[in-house]
């Protein structure tokens, strides 16, 4: 059931966290929040979610990275390890959501790679004349073109996985990540000195709490868990990875902090160039493919900002895809004895081959339950299997392995981590509750 060799373990425990924070890191906080958040009323919105980012979700993190370093497993493995029984069917749902999600997180991985290219080649010239929305659903309605950008990211995804966890993913994160910080800064530093900037900033920093609902409070609960990577092994498989010396509670604080930052940053770079351009705030996925290829058209040196913009959403893709295929390969590897090289080149195969379908559904000719496939898979990994992975994790920490818990988080009672009870409590109730409250929602179809 296991491999026999050391377990790989992170260099360092910067290197962890930059690759839990790749992982968190992705379309889900330049593409998904800022439109979320424009759909929410702005800056109430933002308190609501930064309040739930350190609350719930740095709890659910807290879980899963204890989970998995005290197992040093996969996600399946490290229930079984740890308890037995039927918890390995919250593992088993986890791997399952990982490759569902990746399946259509290729299909739009592969539209940043079009995009970067596109910047160069007529996408301006189509958003100067107001027509990058044609461009888009052109794009979109070659299926061919979509597969066959899918299975570059996807090559590219797989690549890193093999080449395993200190000279693959922590090597490329530890580059990536800081290269996205400072195109984040160079593009925000743009996007503020536009004329009408102001208003944009306004909308998006300056709470009305008025606006704040049970529907923000939910949206906002969808969107720390989705963006955190939590709900499916993810941090459990990092985690196992992670060495006995590291304090979990700081490095998981540092990895809530920074995927808050880049979805926060990512909104200062894309609300002042929207309201600059008159451009609407709740305008939903065209936000980033749609809009702001128009807005930089307009800008001085446009094709430049533009392959910038979409290089920095690939990147953060990528960190994340790695991610996801990792939760699959390592579950193959622990569980199966496959080697490395075998697990995610056979799984980012068959995960490729899920995900033509979603690709093509985005010519609208493939619905399921009134859905285009690709919003289906979504819907089934994001509202069902994540939501209920978590909620499991939650109780799995807040009731059954309560005492383990609390030994690993304090390294076996040499670290005193201050707010431990309060983390159980908010693993036996809170965070359940929360979690329940979402599943709930979103199976309202
Ligand atoms: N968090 C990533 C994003 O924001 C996506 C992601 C990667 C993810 N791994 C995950 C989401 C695990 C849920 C679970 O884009």
């Amino acid at each position: 059931m296991s491999n026999n060799g050391e377990r790989e373990q992170w260099g360092s425990k910067i290197g962890f966290i930059l690759a839990a924070a790749g992982s968190a890191i992705g379309l889900g906080n330049i593409w998904r929040f800022p439109y979320i958040t424009g759909q929410n009323g702005g800056g109430a919105f933002v308190v609501v979610y930064v309040a739930i980012v350190f609350i719930i979700g740095f709890s659910v993190m807290l879980a899963e990275v204890a989970i998995g370093r005290r197992a040093q497993l996969n996600a399946v493995g490290s229930f079984k390890k740890l308890k037995g029984g039927a918890w390995a069917i919250v593992g088993w749902m986890g791997v399952a959501a990982g490759f569902i999600i990746l399946s259509y997180y290729g299909v739009i991985g592969g539209w940043t790679i079009k995009y970067i290219i596109s910047s160069w080649t007529g996408l301006m010239e189509a958003g100067a004349a107001g027509k990058a929305g044609d461009v888009f659903g052109g794009f979109v309605s070659n299926t061919f073109q979509v597969v066959f950008y899918q299975a570059l990211f996807m090559l590219a995804t797989i690549w890193v996985v093999y080449r395993g966890i200190g000279e693959g993913i922590e090597k490329y994160c530890k580059i990536l990540m800081p290269a996205l910080f400072v195109i984040l800064l160079i593009l925000i530093a743009r996007s503020l000195t536009l004329d009408g900037a102001g208003k944009g900033v306004e909308f998006y920093l300056k709470p009305d709490l008025s606006k704040i609902t049970g529907d923000t409070v939910l949206a906002a609960l969808g969107q720390a868990f989705f963006s955190l990577s939590l709900g499916m092994g993810c941090m459990i498989t990092y985690g196992s990875y992670l060495n006995k010396e590291t304090t979990i509670p700081s490095a998981v604080v540092q990895i809530c902090f920074l995927d808050t930052m880049v979805a926060l940053l990512a909104g200062l770079v894309i609300f002042p160039a929207a309201f600059a351009f008159g451009v609407e705030a709740g305008a939903g996925a065209g936000l980033t493919f749609v809009t702001l290829p128009s807005v930089f058209s307009k800008m001085p040196g446009g094709p430049l900002w533009s392959s910038l913009f979409f290089l920095l959403v690939f990147i953060a893709a990528l960190t994340s895809a790695i991610s996801l295929l990792e939760v699959v390969a390592a579950y193959f590897i622990d569980e199966m004895n496959w080697g490395r090289q075998k697990a995610a080149w056979l799984m980012g195969l068959a995960i490729f081959l899920l995900g033509i379908p979603s690709a093509y559904s985005l010519t609208g000719n493939f619905k399921i339950a009134g859905k285009d496939f690709l919003d289906a898979a979504d819907f089934l990994a994001s509202n069902i299997l994540l939501p209920l992975g978590g909620l499991f994790i939650a109780l799995f920490v807040g009731w059954i392995w309560t005492e383990g818990a609390r030994k690993e988080v304090s390294n076996d009672g040499t670290y005193h981590f201050n707010i431990m009870e309060a983390w159980i409590w908010v693993c036996r109730t809170i965070a359940p509750i929360a979690i329940a409250i979402i599943f709930w929602q979103g199976l309202r179809w």
